[in-house]
C-alpha cells in the first residue's frame, strides 16, 4: 500500500484489478440508494421481479416488495454452468492427521438437495423453524442451505454454547427438529455435543434429532427420536425443487445477546439478505475466481452465516472452514492453513491478531504469506498496534486491510473502505458502503462535526439486509432500535467519531454489550445467570480492558450466605447458563454495590476502577463510601 500522511491507499496494481476502484461508485449510489440497490438486485435470478423497491411504514420497512426468490437457486443453479466442478468448500479438521474434506459446487449442490429431501421427509415445511447445533464441519453449511432450499427457517446455535443457552433459543423458536453431531474436536479434546444437545432439548418442542457422525464417540441414541444423518441421506433423490420465497419471507433467525438474559432473535429475510450477501462480499473482499477465502469466524455468529456460507457461495468463490482453534496444536496453525491452501483473502478478529502478535515473531518464521493479497478485520475495534502488526507481519505492507463494521442486525458489512479505493487509516473502520447513509448524532439528534463523538445511526432507506424484527417480540424491536431518535432512525448502539476525511472510528458500545474476544455478550445476561445462585443476593458485571481479548468480564457480588469457593461457584454458574466464552476473569465479593438514589447500579464507576479513568463525581450516589471499599478489594486482588 502507499502511505500519505496518516492514510494508506491501494497500489496502482491492486486498484487496476479491483471490482470497485473509483470513488464515483459512491457518488452514483448515494444519489439514489434505492436505484443503486435495485440495480444490484438485478444481478440475481428472481422467480418474479419485485413491484416496488422500498416501502416504509416506520419502524417497519420492506425491500423488493412482491419479488420471489430462493437463495440456493442463486448459489447453485445460477452458478453451476460456469463452476460445476470448482471447489466450493475446503474443510480443515482440527487433528493434523485427519484428511481435509473438499466439496465442489456440484457435490455441495447434491448434498444440499438430498438433505432438503430428508428434511421434507421428516415433516419440515416452509416457515418451520429448524435448530442447528453443529460445529464447523461441512454439514453445518449443508443443513443451512437445505433449510433455505425448502423455505424452512434455520436458527444456528453456537456449538460452544451451553445446553441451557441452547434450550432458551429452542424454546423461543419452537423448533421441532434439531440437527447436531455426536461430538467435535477442540484443542485436542472431544466435546460431547450430542450429550449437550440431549440436555438442551428438554422442555422444548424438539421431537426429532438428526445426528452427524463426526467423531464416533459413545452417545445416547433414543430410538424414534434420534436419526443418523448418513442413514437418512442414503438413497435420497439428488434434486429438490427450490421453494419460491417471497422477498420478505424469513430466511433465518440468529440470536444475539439481550440485556436481561433472554436473547433476541434477529429476523433476516430472503430477498434483501441475498442482495447484500452477494455484493458486500464481492466488493469488499474483491473476490475473483482465483481467490481462496478464509474467514475464521464460527457459523454460530453472523460473520459465519454471511461470510463463511452465503456470501462466498453466491459469488462462486472457494473458501476454507476450520474446525479447531487457530493456535492448536501449535501457535502457527492458522499460518499453516494459509500456506496449505494458498489463502488469498484472510478475515479474522482483532483478538486473534493480538494473540498471534503475542506469540511473537518466532511463530512467523517459515511463513512468507506470499499468497495473501487482502486482509480483513471484524467484530471489535482494532487498535493501532494490532493494525500495524497485521499490516507489517502478515500483509507484508502489501495487502490492504478492510476493517469491517457491522452487526448481527445488519446482516452484512456496512462500513469499511473498499480495497481498491481506500483510504485506510489504522483504528478507523472506514466509510459507509455505497448507497448506505450513516450519521453520527449528538444527544439532540443533530449530526456532529468531524472529531466530535456521538451515536452512530443509519438513515432511510437503510439497507436491504437490515433485520426486520426481533422474533416474537415487536416491543423489543421498537425499543432497542427505533426509539432513541424516533421510528425513522436505526440506532446502532455504537458510539463513533468521524475524521475530516469522513473516515469513521468506532468508539464502543453505548449499551451493556461487551465484546469478549469478539464474541457478543451483555453484562446483563451474565448478571441474570449469576443471580440464579441461591447464595448471591445481587451482582454487577462489567467489561474491563484486556490486552488480548479486548474486553473481559469481572464480577462484583453481594452475598446472602457465605460460599466456600466463590469464584469457582460463579464460574460454574456462567458455564452452565452460557458457556466458556463468557468466563469471568475475576470475582470480587463486596458488601455493597454503588447505586444511584433511585437504586440503579453504577457499573460505569466499577469499570473505571480498571481503566485508570477518574472516578468522577460520586456525590450523586446513595452510597459513595461503597466505592472506596471496593477500590481497596480490587487493589488487594490485583
Ligand atoms: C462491534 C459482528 C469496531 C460493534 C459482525 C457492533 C466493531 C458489534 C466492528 C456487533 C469493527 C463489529 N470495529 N467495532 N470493525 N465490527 N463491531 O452482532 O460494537 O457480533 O455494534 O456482529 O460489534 O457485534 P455482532
Amino acid at each position: 500500500m502507499i502511505k500519505k500522511g496518516n492514510l494508506y491507499y491501494p497500489t496502482k496494481e491492486f486498484k487496476k484489478q479491483a471490482w470497485a476502484n473509483s470513488p464515483s461508485v459512491y457518488k452514483e449510489a448515494n444519489k439514489n440508494p434505492k436505484r443503486f440497490w435495485a440495480d444490484l438486485a438485478g444481478e440475481l435470478v428472481w422467480f418474479k421481479k419485485w413491484k416496488k423497491v422500498f416501502e416504509h411504514n416506520p419502524p417497519y420497512f420492506k425491500w423488493f416488495v412482491g419479488g420471489k426468490i430462493n437463495i440456493t437457486y442463486n448459489i447453485f443453479e445460477r452458478n453451476l454452468e460456469q463452476r460445476k466442478n470448482k471447489v466450493a468448500l475446503i474443510w480443515e479438521p482440527e487433528p493434523l492427521e485427519e484428511r481435509p474434506r473438499i466439496l465442489t459446487y456440484y457435490q455441495l449442490y447434491k448434498e444440499v438437495n438430498k438433505f432438503a429431501n430428508v428434511l421434507k421427509k421428516l415433516g419440515v415445511k416452509k416457515g418451520d423453524r429448524v435448530g442447528i447445533y453443529l460445529p464447523m464441519i461441512p454439514e453445518v453449511i449443508i443443513a443451512m442451505l437445505a433449510c433455505a432450499r425448502i423455505g424452512a427457517i434455520h436458527s444456528v446455535v453456537f456449538s460452544a454454547f451451553s445446553p441451557q443457552a441452547l434450550k432458551v433459543r429452542l424454546q423461543d423458536t419452537e423448533a421441532k427438529i434439531l440437527i447436531t453431531a455426536d461430538g467435535y474436536w477442540r484443542r485436542g479434546k472431544v466435546i460431547p455435543l450430542k450429550n449437550n444437545a440431549d440436555k438442551g432439548i428438554k422442555d422444548t418442542k424438539v421431537r426429532k434429532v438428526v445426528v452427524v457422525r463426526r467423531i464416533g464417540n459413545k452417545i445416547d441414541f433414543k430410538k424414534g427420536r434420534d436419526f443418523w444423518w448418513h442413514e437418512l441421506m442414503e438413497n435420497q433423490p439428488e434434486y429438490c425443487r427450490p421453494a419460491v420465497m417471497d422477498a420478505e419471507d424469513t430466511l433465518f433467525i440468529l440470536y444475539t445477546s439481550g440485556s436481561t438474559g433472554k436473547p433476541k432473535g434477529c429476523v433476516h429475510v430472503c430477498g434483501g439478505y441475498t442482495v447484500q450477501a452477494l455484493w458486500t462480499g464481492k466488493l469488499i473482499f474483491d473476490w475473483k475466481d482465483t481467490d481462496i477465502f478464509w474467514s475464521t469466524s464460527d457459523m454460530g455468529w453472523v460473520t459465519g452465516h454471511t461470510y463463511s456460507c452465503y456470501s462466498p457461495l453466491l459469488n462462486g468463490v472457494t473458501f476454507v472452514i476450520f474446525e479447531g482453534a487457530p493456535d492448536w496444536p501449535s501457535a502457527d496453525r492458522w499460518a499453516q492453513i494459509i500456506d496449505k491452501y494458498g489463502v488469498t483473502v484472510f478475515y479474522t478478529a482483532p483478538t486473534a491478531i493480538r494473540m498471534f502478535a503475542k506469540y511473537g515473531r518466532e511463530i512467523l518464521k517459515g511463513h512468507k504469506f506470499e499468497t495473501l493479497r487482502l486482509l480483513g478485520s471484524v467484530g471489535e475495534p482494532i487498535d493501532e498496534a494490532a493494525w500495524q502488526w497485521y499490516f507489517r507481519e502478515i500483509g507484508k505492507k502489501r495487502c490492504p486491510i478492510v476493517d469491517t463494521w457491522w452487526q448481527t442486525e445488519t446482516g452484512g458489512i456496512l462500513i469499511t473502505s473498499l480495497p481498491g479505493i481506500g483510504p485506510f487509516r489504522p483504528a478507523y473502520t472506514g466509510i459507509p458502503f455505497p448507497g448506505t447513509r450513516f450519521e453520527i448524532f449528538d444527544e439532540k439528534g443533530k449530526p456532529t462535526k468531524a472529531g466530535q463523538e456521538g451515536a452512530l445511526v443509519l438513515l432511510p432507506p437503510f439497507v436491504p439486509s437490515l433485520l426486520r424484527g426481533v422474533y416474537k417480540n415487536p416491543k423489543k424491536y421498537l425499543s432497542t432500535y427505533w426509539s432513541e431518535y424516533g421510528k425513522k432512525v436505526y440506532f446502532t448502539s455504537d458510539a463513533a467519531v468521524k475524521d475530516k476525511n469522513g473516515l469513521i472510528r468506532i468508539v464502543g458500545r453505548l449499551d451493556d454489550v461487551i465484546k469478549i474476544a469478539g464474541h457478543r455478550l451483555t453484562t446483563g445476561e451474565l448478571e441474570a445467570a449469576i443471580n440464579l445462585c441461591p447464595s448471591i443476593s445481587e451482582c454487577a458485571v462489567v467489561g474491563v480492558p484486556d490486552k488480548i481479548k479486548g474486553e473481559v468480564p469481572v464480577v462484583f457480588v453481594v452475598l446472602k450466605k457465605k460460599i466456600p469457593d466463590l469464584k469457582k461457584t460463579v464460574v460454574a454458574q456462567v458455564l452452565k447458563e452460557i458457556g466458556p466464552i463468557a468466563l469471568p476473569k475475576e470475582v470480587y465479593q463486596v458488601e455493597d454495590l454503588p447505586k444511584t438514589r433511585s437504586g440503579k447500579i453504577m457499573r460505569r464507576i466499577l469499570r473505571r476502577l480498571f481503566t485508570g479513568e477518574k472516578l468522577g463525581d460520586l456525590s450523586t450516589l446513595a452510597n459513595p463510601e461503597s466505592v472506596k471499599k471496593i477500590k481497596k478489594i480490587v487493589k488487594k486482588m490485583k
